[in-house]
C-alpha cells in the first residue's frame, strides 16, 4: 500500500449537496473501447441549502473523460478537476444539466465491477460502487433518479440488448448495428442500474399478478442451456405468488428479466427488473445439478425477486444500512424456503450456516455490528454478519411481535418509505409504531458486535411443584467494542416430562444480565428444551447431561432442538476425546464407550415418523471447523482423527440399520427435485457415507457401483464424495469419468475441482497445484477460484492447516495473484488466514507471517489491505 487508505465512518454521513433527477445514458458498445454518453439533470438539495458556486463532486474510476459540458457549454480546462477518484466543478446555478462522455474498456475489466465481458456477452455489476467505473456520477444509494438507456451494438454479436424497466424502441442502425431504448419509471440509485448485451438464448413464461396484470418472465442464458432453466423459472413464479400471499406485495412492471453469466463476483444481483445471476444459481437439470443446487437456486431466485420491494422500492440511505435490505431479504427467502420445504430442516440449515460463517466472524478479528460503524472498502461488508445475523435480528422481531404484529410493521414500513432511501432505524421505528412497542434495547442488536453467551440453571421444588429457571447473558469484547450491554431477545423454552409430554412451553422475553423465571404447576422435575427453534442467535454454554441429551434427541417436541441435542451430545464427546487424544494419540481409546450415543442416533435413524431430510441431518456429526471453534488451541489433525474415529464407531454400531436404510431408500422413479424426494436421497447418501466409514471394501465397491449407475447428479456426487477420501481404485475411475463427461461444462466441472480440493488425503495440496494447470481452470473466473483454491482453505481444515505451513504459503500466493485481477474476490477469500488465534503458536506464527507477506505486497488493493491488516492485528 503506498498511501494509507481512508476510513469511511457512519457518523460522517451528510445528505448529498445536489440531487440527480433524470439520467440519460447512451452506450456505444465495443469490447476495447465503449463510449458512454450521459446527460444528468442536477438540482440543489433543499435539505443542504446548496446552490450556485458550490462544488459538484462526481465519483469516477478507471476511465477516460472525453468531454464535459454544463448547460450545453464545454467546461474550460481550469474550470474542472479530474483525479483518479472523480471529477469536480462548481455549480452554475441551482438547477443545471451535465453532459459527460467517457471511454471504458470492458474486455480489460478483470474486477468484474462496472461494465465487463463474460464469455461473449457484455454485462454490468454496479453494487456497491461499480457505476463509477462506467461514468462520472454521484455513486451513493441516496441519489435516486429515473433512467433512460440507449444501447447501440452490432446486431450479429449482440442480438439481445437489455436494461432496466420497459423497452421503448428497437431500431436498426447503419453498418450492421442496432439500437434499443429502455426506460425505467421507478427512481433508483445507480447501484441498481444494469445493462446486458450479447447473443443469448431466452426462455419465456408469464405470471398473472394478484391484481390481474400479466408479467412477462424471461431467463437469458448461453445457447445450449435452454433446457436448464425450468427450475429457476418455477422458483420465480412461486416466489412472486408467495410475496403476494405472505407480504401483500405485487410486482410493479410488465416484465421481469433474469440473465445468467459465468463470470460473477457474488451469487446474484437484484438490478431493477433485470436480475443478473451467477450461472450456477440458475442452471439445473437432473444430471448436472444436485438437490443442494436446486435448493440454492430456489432460494436465490426468490431472494433477488424479493429485493424488488425490500431493497429497490425502499433502499438504503448509505452502505452502513446494508442490512436494511439484506437482513430483511434473507429472512424473507428463508421463510419462503421454509414454506416450500420442511420448516425444521430449513431452520437447521440456516443455523448451521450462521454458526459456520457468522459466529466465527463475530468472535474473530473482523467482528463488526450488523450496522457497521466504519469501513475502508464497502465490498468487504457483504458479510455473514450483515446478511445472516441481520436476518436473525428480523426473525427476532417477528418472534417478539408475532406474525400479525410483524406484518403490521412491514405494511407501515412500505407505506411510509416507498420510493425512499432509509435506515435500519427507520425500519425498527415502523415496527415500534405499528405495534406500540419500544425497541430501544432491542436496537442494540444493530450496533453491538459479538455473539452473546447464555448460561441457564434450573431448580425444581417438588413440594411447591415449581421450577425456577435462571438465565445469564454475557457478550465478550470485540475489536473496538470493549463494553457490552445486555440485549433483549426472545428465548423459547419447553419443559418436558420424562414420558415426553410437554409440561410447559413459553417464549421468554430476556432483557437483563441475570434473570429468574418461575413456572408453577410443574408436576415433575422437567427436562429443559432451551432456545427452541434457535429463537435467539446465541451460544448456550449450559450442556445438559448425556442422559438428558439422549432424551431430547428422541422426545423433544421441537424438531430443531431434537437435532440440536444430537449435535451437543456429539460435540461434547468429540471435544473431550480431542483433549484425551493429545495425550494418548489413540483416537478410539480417547472416545471410549459411545454406545449410548449410538443408541440415540439409532432411534432417530429408524424413527419412521420423522421426515427423512431431518433424519439425514441428524446423522451428520458437527464438522471439523465447528469443533475447532470450541477448542483453544485447536489441533486440526487431532480433530480430524477423532471425528473419523467416531464416524467409524457409529458406522459399525449401526451398520445393519444403514444397510437397510440404503436399500429402502433406493428409488426407481424419475428424478424429481422436490423436498421429499431430496430427503430420501439425502438419507441414502448419509447411509452410504457411514457404510464406507466401516472401512470394509464392499462398501467402497458399492459407492463405485452407485457412481456408475447414477441417473442423477445428486446420487453421482454422493458416491464420488465417498470415494474422494479413499485409496480405492474406484476413486481414480470415477474422477476420470466425471472429468471426461463434464470438462467442457463450466458450471458442472467446478464440483470436480472442489471435491478434490476438499479431499482429506494428504496428497491434496499437490493435486490442487496440478489442477491449477487444468485447461478448465482460470484465476480470472471467480467460480473457478472459489471451487479450487477457496474450497481448499475454507473446507479442508486438515490440509490447509498442515503443520509445515505449506497450505498457508500456497494460499497467500494465490490471494496476491488474485489481488492483481479481482481485489473484491481476493479479499472475500482472505478470512481463513485471520483465524490464527484459534491455533497453536507454531501455526499461528506461520499464518501471521503470510498475512504480513500480503501486507508487504506492492499495489495491494484497499480490499485485501483492509482484511489482512485487521486480521493480523
Ligand atoms: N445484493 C446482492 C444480493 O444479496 C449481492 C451482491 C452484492 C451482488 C454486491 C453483487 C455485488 O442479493
Ligand atoms: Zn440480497
Amino acid at each position: 500500500m503506498s498511501e494509507q487508505p481512508q476510513v469511511i465512518r457512519r457518523e460522517d454521513y451528510t445528505a448529498p449537496a445536489f440531487l440527480i433527477e433524470t439520467v440519460e445514458l447512451v452506450f456505444d458498445l465495443d469490447r476495447d473501447a465503449t463510449i458512454v454518453a450521459s446527460r444528468l439533470s442536477l438540482k440543489a438539495n433543499p435539505e443542504r441549502g446548496s446552490g450556485a458556486g458550490d462544488v459538484v463532486s462526481l465519483d469516477g474510476e478507471d476511465m477516460k473523460l472525453l468531454s464535459l459540458k454544463v448547460d450545453g457549454t464545454a467546461l474550460a480546462a481550469g474550470d474542472y478537476e479530474v483525479t483518479g477518484e472523480g471529477l469536480r466543478f462548481k455549480a452554475p446555478s441551482e438547477q443545471f444539466v451535465v453532459e459527460i462522455e467517457t471511454r471504458i474498456s470492458p474486455v480489460n475489466n478483470t474486477r468484474l465491477e462496472g461494465l465487463y465481458v463474460s464469455q461473449s456477452a457484455y454485462c454490468t455489476q454496479c453494487e456497491a460502487e461499480g457505476f463509477r467505473r462506467i461514468t462520472y456520477f454521484m455513486d451513493r444509494p441516496d441519489v435516486m433518479a429515473t433512467y433512460r438507456v440507449t444501447i447501440n451494438a452490432p446486431k450479429d454479436t449482440c442480438p439481445v440488448l437489455l436494461s432496466n424497466g420497459n423497452l421503448v424502441s428497437s431500431t436498426d442502425l447503419p453498418d450492421g448495428r442496432h439500437q434499443a431504448v429502455w426506460d425505467d419509471p421507478f427512481p433508483k440509485p445507480c447501484y441498481l442500474f444494469a445493462l446486458v448485451a450479447g447473443d443469448l438464448a431466452c426462455v419465456e413464461d408469464s405470471f398473472k399478478t394478484m391484481s390481474g396484470r400479466d408479467v412477462a418472465l424471461r431467463i437469458f442464458v448461453e445457447h445450449g442451456n435452454e433446457d436448464r432453466c425450468d427450475y429457476a423459472m418455477d422458483s420465480l413464479k412461486r416466489a412472486m405468488k408467495w410475496d403476494e400471499d405472505v407480504y401483500g406485495l405485487e410486482y410493479d412492471l410488465d416484465l421481469f428479466n433474469i440473465v445468467a453469466v459465468s463470470d460473477f463476483n457474488m451469487g446474484a444481483m437484484e438490478n431493477k427488473s433485470l436480475n443478473v445471476f451467477n450461472a450456477k444459481y440458475i442452471l439445473a437439470k437432473s444430471d448436472t445439478a444436485t438437490d443442494t443446487d436446486y435448493e440454492l437456486i430456489e432460494s436465490i431466485v426468490a431472494h433477488e425477486y424479493f429485493h424488488n420491494w425490500s431493497g429497490n422500492r425502499v433502499t438504503c440511505r448509505d452502505w452502513f444500512q446494508l442490512s436494511l435490505k439484506e437482513g430483511l431479504t434473507v429472512f424473507r427467502d428463508q421463510e419462503f424456503s421454509s414454506d416450500e420445504r420442511s420448516r425444521p430442516v430449513q431452520r437447521i440449515k440456516d443455523v448451521q450456516r450462521l454458526r459456520a460463517g457468522q459466529f466465527p466472524e463475530d468472535g474473530g478479528p473482523l467482528a463488526h455490528p450488523v450496522r457497521p460503524d466504519s469501513y475502508i472498502e464497502i465490498n468487504n461488508f457483504y458479510t455473514a454478519t450483515v446478511y445472516q445475523k441481520g436476518a436473525e435480528v428480523i426473525r427476532m422481531m417477528h418472534t417478539l411481535l408475532g406474525a400479525e404484529g410483524y406484518r403490521k410493521g412491514i405494511d407501515l414500513y412500505f407505506e411510509r418509505h416507498d420510493g425512499q432511501a432509509v435506515t435500519c432505524d427507520d425500519f425498527a421505528r415502523a415496527m415500534e409504531d405499528a405495534n406500540g412497542v419500544n425497541f430501544d434495547q432491542f436496537r442494540l442488536w444493530y450496533s453491538q458486535a459479538g455473539t452473546p453467551n447464555l448460561i441457564w440453571k434450573g431448580e425444581y421444588d417438588a413440594d411447591k411443584q415449581a421450577y425456577r429457571l435462571t438465565i445469564e447473558q454475557k457478550t465478550e469484547p470485540t475489536p473496538g467494542q470493549v463494553i457490552k450491554s445486555d440485549l433483549q431477545m426472545p428465548v423459547k423454552i419447553g419443559l418436558l416430562a420424562r414420558d415426553g409430554s410437554e409440561l410447559h412451553a413459553q417464549t421468554i422475553d430476556l432483557t437483563q444480565a441475570k434473570q429468574e423465571f418461575l413456572f408453577e404447576d410443574i408436576s415433575e422435575e422437567p427436562v429443559v428444551s432451551f432456545n427452541r427453534d434457535f429463537s435467539a442467535p446465541v451460544n448456550v454454554g449450559t450442556i445438559p447431561s448425556h442422559e438428558d441429551l439422549a432424551f431430547l434427541m428422541g422426545n423433544d417436541t421441537d424438531a430443531f432442538n431434537r437435532w440440536e441435542a444430537g449435535q451437543k451430545y456429539a460435540s461434547d464427546l468429540l471435544i473431550a476425546a480431542v483433549r484425551a487424544y493429545a495425550k494418548s494419540g489413540d483416537a478410539d481409546a480417547a472416545l471410549g464407550n459411545v454406545n449410548a450415543f449410538c443408541n440415540a442416533l439409532r432411534a432417530t435413524l429408524t424413527n419412521d415418523d420423522l421426515d427423512k431430510a431431518f433424519r439425514a441431518q441428524a446423522m451428520i456429526l458437527p464438522g471439523e471447523a465447528m469443533l475447532a471453534e470450541q477448542l483453544q488451541p485447536a489441533d486440526p489433525e487431532a480433530i480430524y482423527q477423532v471425528r473419523q474415529a467416531l464416524r467409524r464407531k457409529v458406522a459399525i454400531a449401526l451398520q445393519d440399520e444403514f444397510e437397510a436404510s440404503y436399500r429402502h431408500n433406493a428409488s426407481n422413479d424419475a428424478y424429481s427435485p422436490d423436498a421429499t424426494s431430496a430427503g430420501q436421497r439425502a438419507l441414502r447418501a448419509v447411509a452410504l457415507s457411514y457404510l464406507a466409514a466401516t472401512g470394509e471394501t464392499v462398501f467402497l465397491d458399492l459407492a463405485l457401483e452407485q457412481y456408475r449407475t447414477a441417473d442423477n447428479m445428486t446420487d453421482r456426487m454422493a458416491a464420488l464424495t465417498v470415494l474422494n477420501d479413499q485409496d480405492h481404485p474406484g476413486r481414480a475411475e470415477a474422477l476420470a469419468d466425471f472429468e471426461s463427461r463434464f470438462a467442457s461444462d463450466t458450471v458442472v466441472i467446478d464440483k470436480w475441482f472442489s471435491l478434490q480440493a476438499m479431499s482429506s488425503r494428504t496428497d491434496t495440496l499437490d493435486q490442487v497445484k496440478k489442477l491449477m494447470e487444468h485447461s478448465a481452470f482460470t484465476m480470472r473466473n471467480p467460480n473457478k477460484v472459489r471451487a479450487l483454491v477457496g474450497a481448499f482453505a475454507m473446507a479442508n481444515q486438515r490440509n490447509f492447516h498442515a503443520a509445515d505451513g505449506s497450505g498457508y504459503a500456497f494460499y497467500a500466493d494465490r490471494l496476491m495473484e488474485l489481488d492483481n485481477l479481482n481485489p473484491q474476490v481476493a479479499a472475500r477469500l482472505a478470512a481463513p488466514l485471520g483465524k490464527w488465534r484459534k491455533f497453536d503458536e507454531d501455526r499461528a506464527s506461520k499464518m501471521k507471517a503470510e498475512l504480513n507477506r500480503i501486507l508487504a505486497k506492492e499495489n495491494l488493493s484497499r480490499d485485501l489491505y483492509e482484511i489482512a491488516s485487521k486480521s493480523v492485528a
